[in-house]
């Protein structure tokens, strides 16, 4: 399927010499955007992302076109914008190759969709480790200021919109758009009771748009090619292309811009233009000699899928279909040395010390499913009782937890269990 692949990636197909060189951005047709987008009305911008089919990158894959035309229906005002750049989930680092590669298309993107929406102003919420890329953002939005693209009266328009940056504190959950919003208020960083939703009541009380980093790097070539044009890129249900990270036993690890819905996972994983196939943890250990074990996609909070999986096409109807999501844009490869188990322990960590503790079943519930894990590398430790408990704290965590986190924390682990069984039930 590879020769399906378009000719022009809309993010990584202008890469600049220097992505903090201005000049360069506008030499590339940098801004050329904002300045269609200031000539059109809100609602025709938002028609063109609509017809874009851009599901939201951050990883619920939400339509942004529906989530704009909502905000834009609600009439309170000042209206705030947040891009979401915690990027919390582990394996995912597209978000901060964008923030180091593409630092002005994102801020492109943010500028329309404050035009959209009359916006008082953007803030972008950066992950804490992040040092760099802040100081990076908040050079590149000077020189914005600079050449009038922020501050008053922005590229000829009525509209005056500034962007400010905030560092998160290292919490995973504050990657949660409520808690977001609440970090960025400089509160506790725990979710909110929805509703009221955020287009309503959001930041300071405001109606707010919060959408990841990629989404609103996407929206200058939405605006620039049109949407019709941009959908054709991808798949007719998620159109364009999208930011995945390769990593683990591959043997090409990193950032690949891929068009939604013209390549299998095999070839992802395989093919010399994208992992280049499986590897060895060591490179010295007979590194070709590797099988693939299992995959997991989206993040902690994904599903793992296996061999029988990998002719899926990645888009996010056809990995649906799979019982597998793009979610965060992570597929993690592991080949046949990893034991399931301990790779679940390393998740149930992961969600035992991220969970906020708001919630009884995710506070809870995380530190048994981590004490059944342990049992169960313990040959003779763990009983059948074990095993039908890690099942009910996964049904009653995933029914019962307040957020997102609690919600899809034992994803991973439900999907190993239906392709390797026999590891969990070998020291019962
Ligand atoms: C626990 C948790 C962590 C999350 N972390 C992130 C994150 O780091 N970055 C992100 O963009 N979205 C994250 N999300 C999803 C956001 O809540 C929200 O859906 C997203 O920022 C919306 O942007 P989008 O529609 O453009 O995807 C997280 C969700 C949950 C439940
Ligand atoms: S599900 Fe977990 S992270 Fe979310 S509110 Fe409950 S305890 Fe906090």
């Amino acid at each position: 399927m590879n020769e399906q692949a378009p000719a022009f990636l809309p993010l990584t197909g202008d890469l600049q010499n220097d992505p903090l060189l201005l000049d360069d951005y506008k030499n590339s047709g940098g801004f050329n955007a904002l300045k269609k987008a200031a000539a059109m009305s809100a609602a025709e911008i938002i028609t063109e992302v609509k017809k874009a089919n851009l599901l939201g990158r951050g990883g619920a894959a939400y339509p942004a076109g529906n989530k704009w035309e909502h905000l834009l229906h609600i009439k309170k005002e000042p209206k705030y914008i947040v891009c979401n750049a915690d990027e919390g989930e582990p394996g995912t680092f597209k978000d901060r190759f964008i923030m180091e590669k593409l630092p002005y298309k994102l801020l492109e993107g943010i500028i329309i969709a404050g035009l959209v929406f009359n916006a008082q102003a953007a803030y972008i919420y950066v992950r804490g480790e992040y040092r760099q890329i802040q100081k990076n953002l908040l050079n590149a939005i000077e020189e914005l200021k600079r050449h009038g693209f922020l501050g008053d009266k922005i590229a000829g328009t009525d509209f005056s919109f500034d962007i400010h940056i905030i560092s998160g504190g290292g919490a995973y959950i504050c990657g949660e758009n409520s808690a977001l919003l609440n970090a960025c208020e400089g509160k506790t960083g725990r979710p909110r009771i929805k509703p009221p939703h955020l287009a309503e009541v959001g930041l300071f009380n405001c109606p707010t748009l919060v959408n990841n980093v990629e989404s609103f790097a996407h929206i200058p070539s939405i605006i620039n090619m049109g949407g019709d044009a941009y959908v054709t890129i991808g798949h007719q249900d998620s159109g364009g292309t999208v930011l995945v990270c390769l990593s683990g036993h591959v043997k090409n690890r990193g950032v690949f811009e891929i068009p939604l819905g013209k390549l299998t996972l095999r070839e992802l994983i395989f093919s010399d233009e994208y992992g280049g196939g499986m590897t060895r943890a060591k490179a010295s250990v007979k590194a070709q000699n590797t099988k693939l074990k299992f995959f997991h996609l989206g993040g902690q909070s994904g599903r793992i899928g296996g061999i029988d999986q990998l002719d899926t096409v990645y888009s996010h109807t056809d990995l649906r279909k799979a019982g597998l999501t793009v979610g965060s844009g992570a597929i993690v490869v592991m080949n046949e040395d990893v034991s399931i188990l301990e790779y679940l322990k390393k998740t149930a960590e992961f969600f035992l010390h991220e969970s906020c503790g708001k919630c009884v079943p995710c506070r809870e519930g995380n530190k048994q499913i981590l004490n059944i894990l342990n049992k169960l590398t313990i040959p003779g430790a763990a009983t059948a009782g074990d095993l039908e408990n890690l099942h009910r704290l996964s049904r009653v965590m995933s029914g019962a937890s307040f957020c997102g986190l609690g919600q899809t924390a034992t994803a991973a682990l439900v999907s190993a269990w239906k392709l390797f069984k026999n590891e969990f039930e070998a020291n019962v």
